[in-house]
C-alpha cells in the first residue's frame, strides 16, 4: 500500500448516513456487540456508534494526523467506549474476529484490500462497503442501501453484506 497514495483519499459518510446504519445496530446489536470503522479518519461515527448505541466502538486509522486529529477532538460523553488505533488493517486482520459491525467506506481501497478484510470478518457479522466491484461476494447475503455522503449531494450506494 506504501506506493500507491490513492487510498488516502477523504469523504464522509454523512450524519444522516451514518444514522441508517446505527439503527441497523440497534436492531441487531447485543450485550457483546461492538463495532470498528476501517479507515475511521476523523473519527466520527466511531463517536457517534458509541453514543447512540452504547457499544464499544473503534476506528483503525493509516493516516497519523487524521487519528490524532480524531483523539484530540473526541469530545464525548462515551469517551470510555471510543477507541482510536494508528495503523494499517493490512497488518491487522486478525482484530477483525472481534467486531459484530464493521464500516469500511472503501471507495479508493484496491480490491485486494477489500477482499482480505471480508474473508477476516467473523461469521455473522455485518460490513458496511461503499464499493463491491471486483469483490467476491457469491457465498454471503448482501442487500444495498441508499446513504448520504459528503462527496455529493446525491444518495450513494451502501452494501450491507452479512458474513
Ligand atoms: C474515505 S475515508 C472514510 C472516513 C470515514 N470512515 C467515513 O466513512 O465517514 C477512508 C479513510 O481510510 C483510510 N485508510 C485507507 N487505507 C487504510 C488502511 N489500509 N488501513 C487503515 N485505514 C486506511 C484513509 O486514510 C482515509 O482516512
Amino acid at each position: 500500500m506504501e506506493n500507491n497514495k490513492k487510498h488516502l483519499g477523504y469523504g464522509e459518510i454523512t450524519y444522516k448516513g451514518l444514522l441508517k446504519i446505527s439503527e441497523y445496530i440497534e436492531r441487531h446489536k447485543n450485550k457483546n456487540s461492538q463495532f470498528l470503522d476501517i479507515g475511521s479518519g476523523y473519527g466520527k461515527s466511531v463517536r457517534l456508534i458509541a453514543e447512540i448505541n452504547y457499544i464499544k466502538s473503534f476506528g483503525i486509522e493509516i493516516n497519523a494526523e487524521r487519528n490524532n486529529i480524531a483523539k484530540k477532538t473526541s469530545y464525548s460523553n462515551q469517551n470510555g467506549w471510543t477507541n482510536y488505533i494508528y495503523g494499517d488493517i493490512l497488518d491487522r486482520l486478525l482484530m477483525l474476529d472481534n467486531f459484530d459491525f464493521i464500516l469500511c467506506n472503501n471507495l479508493l481501497f484496491d480490491d485486494i484490500t477489500t477482499q482480505k478484510i471480508i474473508d477476516n470478518c467473523k461469521k455473522n457479522s455485518t460490513i458496511f462497503l461503499t464499493k463491491i466491484d471486483g469483490i467476491d461476494i457469491n457465498n454471503v447475503h448482501h442487500e444495498v442501501m441508499n446513504i448520504n455522503v459528503s462527496w455529493t449531494n446525491k444518495l450513494t450506494k451502501m452494501y450491507k453484506i452479512i458474513i
